[in-house]
């Protein structure tokens, strides 16, 4: 949550704010704002909403060296009062993260006479800098960190210093050199990629002093560290629209190109020798746990049904939240997949630390190389979908289905490693006439005059309904719920009457009478069904009764959850645009979930 950008050694350090806070936005959007050093002193602009709305005033800002923040609110509603960055004396702070320890020292200021302005945790972090100043702005960084506790990524401006400071613990901050001098730092590599030739990733509890063309480190002892530059990967570059009205759609159009490059990845890291090595290293892995949050965690439960199908040992998912603050009983046999887009979602990245300290063989499947994730795991299985903008997951979650059948099948060992890189060639094309073919429009009108709807599915059918709905929340607001379609009829079923609508997925040919069933039962109490299925598999009596039917190409089971996938993130798009949302930036959430 939240974004913060630095920069110093520009020509207009606002302007390159601004740029890299649009970059930056899928972190959060509840307001921005912008400090900059004129003529040495501090002069900021901050505003409650969108990017957009610091432009103008953005605009009058000038000087070489300053800050900017993007707000995910946490404590303090969105506000301009409670928008970033905070000033106090001499200094002005952006902040990422979650000071739990504010009340404490909040007090302990007012009492020394600080006045605060912002109902934020963050604030404080800027009156300590002004508290503890006496002329050494190390020193005073370093008594200020010391203090804090919880979470913070921080960009620091101090006044009679030509430059900023970046501090992380917990959450992520880069730094990277640019031309002719100029110096920057980002949460997120996509917002530097096109200002800085090389970067580099810090890690916990190292703080970056960036001034006249040079960036050194230290540890929050005050020791020295060196840091390795390298180039910003590719993948990172920032993406622009390229014609498409929204991102969600674009990175729906992106599944067949992500699914390939995450399969080619696998064998270019050498996941396969990894992961074969680690399982032979503990006699075999007794059981495996699966871990994540949001689409991250549909992917892992859909992966749970076809690995413990492929490797006959019991594999879990599990949401990262609930199995963190769990006594579980992984160790040393468990092999723990922790699943991720961006590999900074807090309780994804605690989940696999706890995971680690238990004895478990930590790996981290991502889309983002350089995460805190990646640092944690054993092994890393990439993720390569691309950059992904739109809050929504579409795209890595394909890839991420694609990643964990790959790894299931080296466990497996025998020749499923080659079916599945075969298996996995042949999806692109089904996607991409999913894609194309699946017309969605009916049923995303159908859904946008819903008062309720209800995803169901059998078998591995049922968490791609769980992603069905989630999508469709996430982006559109429409009310509805994901449900195993057996389970329909224990509760839920007493919501179902005309202004209802049911999405049943049917991708297993065995299990289409049964979902037939609970269809039946929706009718009978007066409520609409769209069926989405698999060529072939829809019994065919329900095919000639639903109201709306969708049609993908059939693939191999375990695959499925990719392609039958898609009219749903379709049906999610095209509804939230028919109401009029915006797509890729949905009320109250944020792309990264980096608090607890
Ligand atoms: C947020 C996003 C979701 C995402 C989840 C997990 O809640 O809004 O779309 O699925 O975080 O994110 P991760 O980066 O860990 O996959």
């Amino acid at each position: 949550m939240c974004g913060l950008i630095g920069c110093t050694g520009v020509k207009c350090a606002a302007k390159i704010l601004y740029g890299g806070l649009e970059d930056l936005e899928y972190r959060g959007y509840d307001s921005a704002g912008i400090a900059v050093l004129e003529k040495g002193k501090i002069v900021a602009a901050k505003r409650k909403g969108r990017v957009c709305a610091l432009k103008t005033a953005a605009e009058e800002l000038c000087g070489t060296s300053g800050i900017g923040h993007t707000r995910w609110a946490t404590h303090g509603r969105p506000s301009d009062e409670n928008a970033h960055p905070h000033t106090s004396g001499r200094f002005s702070v952006v902040h990422n993260g979650i000071i739990e320890n504010y009340s404490k020292i909040k007090e302990e200021l007012e009492g020394e006479g600080y006045e605060f302005s912002s109902q934020t945790d963050s604030e404080v972090v800027v009156h300590l800098l002004n508290k503890y100043y006496r002329g050494d702005l190390k020193e005073t960084v370093l008594c200020a960190v010391e203090r804090l506790k919880g979470a913070f990524a921080l960009c620091i401006l101090c006044e009679g210093y030509e430059g900023f400071v970046a501090v992380k613990y917990r959450n992520p901050i880069i730094v990277g050199y640019g031309s002719g001098g100029a110096l920057y730092a980002a949460s997120d590599m996509p917002a530097l990629a096109g200002l800085s030739g090389s970067v580099a990733v810090l890690k916990d509890g190292q703080i970056a002093f960036a001034s006249e063309g040079k960036i050194s480190f230290c540890d929050f002892y005050g020791e020295p560290v060196c840091l390795t530059f390298s180039p910003v990967p590719a993948a990172a570059r920032s993406t622009r629209l390229g014609g498409f009205p929204h991102y969600m759609i674009k990175e729906i159009n992106e599944i067949p190109a992500a699914v390939k490059n995450t399969a080619h990845a696998f064998a270019e890291e050498k996941c396969f020798a990894a992961l074969s090595r680690a399982a032979k290293k503990r006699g075999g892995f007794g059981e495996i746990f699966m871990c994540g949050c949001g689409t991250a965690y549909h992917s892992a439960l859909a992966a749970s049904y076809f690995a413990e199908a492929e490797l006959g040992i019991p594999v879990r998912a599990e949401t990262a939240g609930e199995f963190r603050y769990k006594k579980s009983a992984v160790g040393g046999g468990t092999l723990f997949v922790a699943v991720s887009q961006s590999g900074e979602t807090a309780d994804t990245v605690e989940a696999a630390r706890a995971a680690k300290a238990a004895g478990a063989y930590v790996v981290a499947l991502t889309n983002v190389p350089y995460s805190a994730l990646t640092g944690i795991a054993d092994t890393v299985v990439p993720v390569r979908a691309g950059t992904e903008i739109c809050v929504a997951a579409t795209k890595s979650y394909c890839g991420q289905i694609a990643a964990l059948a790959l790894l299931s099948a080296t466990l497996k060992g025998g020749t499923a490693y080659s079916r599945t890189l075969a298996d996995l060639k042949e999806i692109g094309a089904k996607c991409s006439a999913a894609i194309s073919d699946c017309g969605v429009e009916d049923v995303a009108r159908a859904c946008a005059s819903s008062s309720g709807v209800y995803f169901i599915g059998r078998g591995i059918d049922y968490p791609v309904a769980l992603e069905g709905s989630l999508k469709l929340k996430e982006v559109s607001y429409v009310p509805g719920e994901g449900y195993p379609a057996g389970e329909l009829k224990h509760g839920t079923i007493a919501l179902i009457d005309g202004g209802t609508l049911a999405v049943a997925v049917i991708t297993d040919r065995s299990l289409g009478e049964k979902t037939a069933s609970a269809v039946e039962q929706i009718y009978s109490r007066g409520g609409r069904a769209a069926v989405v299925c698999a060529e072939g598999c829809a019994p065919s009596n329900l095919a000639e009764r639903a109201d709306f039917i969708i049609e993908v190409p059939a693939c191999p089971a375990y695959l499925s959850p990719i392609v039958s996938v898609i009219p749903l993130q379709l049906i999610a798009y095209r509804t939230a645009v028919i109401l009029g949302r915006d797509p890729d930036k949905p009320r109250n959430l944020a792309k990264s979930v980096t608090v607890e």
